[in-house]
C-alpha cells in the first residue's frame, strides 16, 4: 500500500505526521483514538493505514474542529466515530462505544491553525477580538472572566505557573488596576506598557496569552488526567504518542512517561521499595523527536513540536 500523505488542502497541516504514524503503526483491524482530532489530518493517516477494518474514535472539545474533521474524513465515515468531548474523559468515551482496550492513541496538543487564524476566537494578541480563548465554546469561563474576576495573587500565579512570566506580579497588578478588559489587543497593549514598549525576539504578551489560554482551558490538568487514562486504556503492545508544543507540556509528558516506565517510584535515598509501583510502559522514542528543517520551513508552526511515544507492557 502507498504511504498515506496528509491532505495538503486541509486548513491545519498535521505536525510530525509520518513520524507519528511510523511509531504508532496503525494496522487493520486495530482500534485507535485520536484524542485531539483538530482538522482530522492525523486521523486520515490512521484510517488510511489501518484499512480495511481499522476503527478510529476521534475526540475534540471544539465543535468547529469537529465539523471540519467530519468533512476531511468523510470517505472513511463507516470506520470513524467522532465525539464532542475531552480526551481527559477517555474512559467514559470508550465505555459508551464498548471498546475494552485500544491499540494506539495520539494526543497532538495545543491550538490548531483554524483556532489561531480565526481572530474571533481570541487566541492571537495580534488580532483585535473578544478575550475568549475557549477551545470548548459550551464552557462557561472565558479568558475575559479570568482576567476581570480573579484576584491579583491568583492572576500572578497563573502568569508565573502557566507562562513562566518573569514580571507576573507587575502584570497582575496592572491588570487589576486597569480592568475591565474586553479585547485581546487591549490586554496585549497593557503587557507591552509593563515592558515599557520593549520587544525581545517575541512580543512580551506571548507568555501572558499562553498562560491565560492554559488556565482558561485547564490544559495542563487535562493533560495529566488524559495521560493516566490513555495508558490505562492501551491494550498490551498498544502505543501512545504525544506531540507537545512548549516546555510545560513536554515536562508533564516526559515525567509521566519516566515514572510509568519504572518499577519503583520511591525516593532515590530509600533503599527498600515500599511503593509497589510496577512499570506499565516502555519508551519507544529515545528522548523527544523534533520536526525536520524541511518541515519547519514548510510549516513554521511545527518548530517547537516534540514527539514522545511509549508502548504498554
Ligand atoms: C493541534 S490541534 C490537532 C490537529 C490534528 N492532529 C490535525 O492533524 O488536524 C489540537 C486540537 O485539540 C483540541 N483539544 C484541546 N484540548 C482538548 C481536550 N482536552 N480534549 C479534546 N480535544 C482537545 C483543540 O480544540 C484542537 O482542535
Amino acid at each position: 500500500m502507498d504511504r498515506p500523505e496528509p491532505n495538503s488542502a486541509s486548513p491545519h497541516q498535521p505536525v510530525l505526521y509520518h513520524q507519528t504514524l511510523d511509531f504508532l503503526e496503525p494496522a487493520s483491524p486495530g482500534r485507535y483514538v485520536d484524542g485531539t482530532l483538530g482538522a482530522g489530518g492525523h486521523a486520515r493517516g490512521f484510517l488510511q493505514a489501518s484499512a480495511p477494518e481499522g476503527l478510529l474514535l476521534g475526540l475534540d472539545v471544539d465543535t468547529h474542529a469537529i465539523e471540519i474533521a467530519r468533512r476531511n474524513t468523510a470517505e472513511f465515515a463507516e470506520r470513524i466515530t467522532i465525539r464532542h468531548g475531552s480526551y481527559s474523559d477517555l474512559a467514559l468515551h470508550l465505555e459508551t462505544i464498548g471498546w475494552e482496550c485500544i491499540d494506539g492513541m495520539l494526543l497532538d496538543l495545543g491550538v490548531s491553525s483554524m483556532q489561531l487564524d480565526n481572530a474571533a476566537r481570541g487566541f492571537s494578541f495580534l488580532k483585535e477580538a473578544p478575550l475568549d480563548m475557549r477551545f470548548d465554546e459550551s464552557q462557561k469561563t472565558s479568558a475575559a472572566e479570568l482576567v476581570n474576576q480573579a484576584g491579583q495573587k491568583e492572576l500572578a500565579a497563573i502568569l508565573r505557573n502557566y507562562g513562566e512570566e518573569p514580571r507576573a506580579n507587575q502584570i497582575a497588578d496592572a491588570i487589576v488596576r486597569n480592568r475591565p478588559f474586553e479585547s485581546t489587543t487591549q490586554l496585549a497593549n497593557l503587557v507591552l506598557a509593563v515592558y515599557k514598549g520593549k520587544r525581545g525576539k517575541t512580543h512580551p504578551a506571548t507568555r501572558t496569552f499562553q498562560a491565560l489560554r492554559l488556565a482558561t482551558n485547564s490544559e495542563l490538568e487535562k493533560l495529566s488526567e488524559g495521560l493516566e487514562q490513555a495508558v490505562a486504556a492501551l491494550c498490551s503492545g498498544g502505543r501512545l504518542a504525544v506531540i507537545s508544543f512548549h516546555s510545560l507540556e513536554d515536562r508533564i509528558v516526559k515525567q509521566f512517561f519516566q515514572r510509568e516506565s519504572r518499577d519503583c517510584i520511591c525516593p532515590p535515598e530509600q533503599v527498600i521499595c515500599t511503593c509497589g509501583h510496577k512499570a506499565s510502559v516502555r519508551a519507544i522514542t529515545k528522548g523527544a523527536v523534533a520536526p525536520s528543517e524541511e518541515e519547519i520551513a514548510r510549516n513554521p508552526r511545527s518548530r517547537s513540536a516534540k514527539l514522545r511515544v511509549v508502548e504498554k507492557i
